[in-house]
């Protein structure tokens, strides 16, 4: 069989699946660090199984194992339908999915084992990161490649948010990671003292803007309107959205370090390019939610739209919270505080979880030629499950965060402390329960997710979709 008439699904459907597994590993990691906050017994006096460890186990699970499977798995299948051509090596997209999961398992077996280079966001030791590199050197190949052979002489506008990801996030892998190894488990930051720091948090930031978001972007240009039958609101306002958004993500890094050694201007510039941010992230968010205009009717009868358009709630949520945290004043308020991680997790488990959950579930079936999930209500189930469990999540640390920013600074006539640090933790546990209530029904959601997924693919044949001849606009 001529393969190259067909699309190359068989990679999609790996990555996709290996997001389902994986989002139930990371969010269980969550779920429990979530409890040891409430209940520390829960380390058990054990190394490995203490918070310190298994945090960053969760953050790399949960962003590079859920989050990245599911930005391979989308990249690749939309790279395809829009160019109408078959990826560009199969060989070397293969790789990119044992690569990437040979890095998950040499990340789950270093982390608990006390291996880390003690970056946030990129605690992985040198060997795996020369493993990261070449995955991801593969992955620009596969997806440039393909573009380049594309047929249909239009570059779609999700393969712009996808294109742009991958190359950014090269960058920033390159140049955060530059180490001086001194064994192969341990290695030193080539930079030192406050640009050291500047380094990460550039880092820091863009993995949130590109990994968390640009990526994502493709998938919401690319999976709404297929799922709403629409095309996009404006095709004008999302390059306009393309551009100011890449622009303005690179400046906002030093918000993380409000009050710091770092420069003062620094910091200023940092909160101004914050504060821009706010137009280009509405914009797309508008340009998304608008596609559904005359067809808001379908989010009744239709649980895979309602995750992608809530995605887009929260993501305006989380971008305009995120620009009033970086005001200096705010910040002053909100660092080191619960508030910080709230913020985050309305966009990791609103947007970035909930975009992804819909585009999974528009392409299982897809891939296992099949014409829907397994079952409708059990999707509606997840939705509903997954929106309970954000609210009580995010509300919690909202409080939680505001309450020890407000204890941490009261003091009193004689300008002594009113509180000590030990009444702001004891203050907090409440709250560090009803969080981890709200995890578990998130992890519930997923758990379901991953019954649909098995029942969806389980006697499914491999599909072998061909690829038009005659390629109209966009498939
Ligand atoms: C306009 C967009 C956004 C701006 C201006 C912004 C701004 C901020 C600010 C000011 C902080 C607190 C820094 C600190 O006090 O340490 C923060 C933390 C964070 N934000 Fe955002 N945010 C935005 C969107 C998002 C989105 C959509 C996500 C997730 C998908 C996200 C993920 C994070 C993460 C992970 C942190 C915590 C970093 C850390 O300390 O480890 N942000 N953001
Ligand atoms: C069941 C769902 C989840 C639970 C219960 C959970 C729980 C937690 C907990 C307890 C922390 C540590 C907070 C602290 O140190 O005070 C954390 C941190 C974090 N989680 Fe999650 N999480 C979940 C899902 C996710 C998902 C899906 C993502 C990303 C897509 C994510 C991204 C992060 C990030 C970036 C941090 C670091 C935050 C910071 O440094 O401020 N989480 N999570």
């Amino acid at each position: 069989m001529d393969t190259s008439l067909n699309y190359n699904y068989k990679v999609v459907k790996q990555f996709a699946i290996a997001t389902v597994v994986w989002g139930v590993v990371g969010m269980l990691v969550g779920v429990f660090i979530a409890a040891q906050l409430a209940w520390p017994a829960l380390n058990f006096d054990t190394a490995w199984l203490s918070y310190g460890r298994l945090r960053p186990l969760h953050t790399n699970a949960v962003i590079f194992a859920f989050g990245g499977c599911a930005l391979f798995a989308t990249s690749y299948y939309v790279v395809q339908r829009t160019a109408q051509v078959r990826l560009f090596s199969d060989a070397l997209a293969a790789f990119t999915f044992w690569g990437w999961q040979a890095v998950i398992v040499a990340a789950a077996i270093t982390l608990p084992m006390g291996m880390t280079s003690g970056k946030e966001y990129a605690e992985l030791e040198w060997p795996i990161d020369i493993l990261i590199t070449l995955v991801w050197v593969s992955y620009a190949i596969v997806f440039f490649g393909t573009l380049v052979k594309r047929k249909v002489p239009h570059i779609y506008v999700a393969n712009w948010f996808f294109g742009g990801f991958i190359l950014a996030v090269a960058l920033l892998h390159l140049v955060n990671s530059a180490a001086i190894p001194v064994s192969l488990g341990k290695s030193y930051s080539a930079y030192a003292g406050v640009q050291d720091a500047m380094i990460q948090w550039w880092y820091g930031h863009n993995a949130v803007g590109f990994f968390l978001t640009a990526g994502f972007l493709g998938m919401m240009y690319y999976f709404i309107p297929k799922q709403a039958d629409k095309p996009v609101y404006s095709y004008r306002l999302s390059i306009v959205h393309f551009w100011a958004l890449i622009f303005t993500y690179m400046w906002a890094g030093p918000h993380h370090l409000h009050y710091t050694a770092l420069p003062d201007w620094t910091q200023s510039l940092g909160m101004v390019f914050s504060l821009i941010l706010l137009a280009p992230s509405w914009g797309g968010m508008i340009n998304g939610v608008m596609t559904l205009s005359g067809a808001w009717d379908k989010l009744r009868s239709d649980p895979i739209l309602k995750f992608l358009i809530v995605s887009l709630s929260f993501y305006g949520m989380s971008t305009f919270e995120g620009p009033m945290m970086s005001i200096k004043t705010v910040n002053a308020l909100s660092h080191y505080t619960d508030w910080t991680v709230g913020h985050v997790h309305a966009g990791a488990l609103g947007w970035v979880g909930f975009i992804t959950m819909g585009s999974i579930y528009y392409l299982l079936p897809r891939l296992s030629g099949k014409t829907e999930m397994w079952s409708t209500p059990l999707i509606e189930m997840h939705f509903w499950m997954a929106t309970i469990g954000i609210v009580l999540y995010i509300a919690a640390m909202w409080i939680a965060g505001v309450m020890q920013g407000l204890m941490w600074r009261a003091v009193n006539a004689d300008g002594t402390l009113t509180y000590t640090f030990v009444e702001s933790v004891k203050a907090t546990y409440p709250y560090y329960v009803i969080r981890f209530g709200g995890g578990l029904l998130y992890l519930g959601g997923m758990i379901l997710m991953t019954v649909n997924t098995f029942m969806t693919v389980r006697d499914g044949e491999a599909v072998t979709a061909r690829i038009p001849s005659l390629a109209p606009a966009h498939a």
